[in-house]
This record gives structure tokens, sequence and C-alpha cells, in this order.
């Protein structure tokens, strides 16, 4: 484990925060069906937080003396609301998924304070993942 592959999982992760928001929005401008109204209220409820991860990372990445990225990682297409909350679980579990590893390689690197920030971050991404996971659970 070394500072450079941490950086570079950082700007991976910080790709898919811009992501993120833009799937939020994307989604709360094109979902249809009976659920609109909560579905979009959902979505650009999460926004603040990913907005705010993403605002961390790219100020963790340029105190850590490099640039961080304005790529995005590709947005999932879908055209059903089942398929946009499918696409948004999956995207949330994903950032558990990194946001753990990363907590560990923060923590094997010495960054104390990264790897708590990281950990409050897995915290958030849990509950964006549980509330997807609980209307899934009841579309039918
Ligand atoms: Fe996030
Ligand atoms: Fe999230």
């Amino acid at each position: 484990m070394d500072r450079q592959t941490l950086i570079a999982g950082l700007n991976e992760d910080l790709a898919a925060e811009y992501s993120a928001i833009i799937q939020y929005i994307h989604y709360s401008a094109m979902v249809r069906g009976p659920w609109r109204s909560e579905l979009r209220a959902f979505f650009q409820a999460e926004i603040p937080d990913e907005q705010l991860h993403a605002q961390y990372l790219s100020d963790k990445i340029a105190a850590m003396g490099c640039t961080p990225t304005t790529l995005v990682t590709p947005v999932r297409e879908a055209d059903s609301a089942e398929e946009m909350l499918k696409a948004v679980r999956d995207a949330e579990r994903d950032a558990v998924n990194r946001y753990t590893e990363r907590a560990k390689q923060a923590g094997e690197l010495g960054e104390i304070g990264l790897k708590v920030q990281l950990e409050n971050f897995i915290a958030d991404e849990q509950g964006h993942l549980q509330e997807v996971e609980q209307m899934l659970a009841g579309w039918r």
C-alpha cells in the first residue's frame, strides 16, 4: 500500500460521487409513473450528501499534492422507476465497498483523519442503500 495507490483510489471515488450527483438529478427529471413525486423527492434528497462527499475528496486530493479528477463514472441508463432504483442500489453498494477498502488503505498509511472521514461516508452510503433496498423489497 502506497500513497499514490491511495490517491488513485480517492480519485476513483470522486468520479463516482460526481456520477451519483448526475444520476440523482437525471433520474429525478426522468422518473415517471404513479410514484414520481415521492421518487423525485427521494432522489433529490440524496444529492447534498454526495456533494459533500465530492467536495471533501476533492479538497483532500488537492491537499495531498495531487489534482482531483473532473472525470465522471458513466451513469447507468434506466427506463423505469424500478430500473432506476436498482441502478441506485448498485451504485450505493459499490460506494460502500469502495469506501470500506479505502478506509482500510488509509489506516494502513496512518492517515487516521481520512480513515475516520471515509468511515462516516460508509455510514452515509449504507443509509442510502438501506432506504433503496426497503423500497425495492416492497416494489411489487
Ligand atoms: Fe457519496
Ligand atoms: Fe450515496
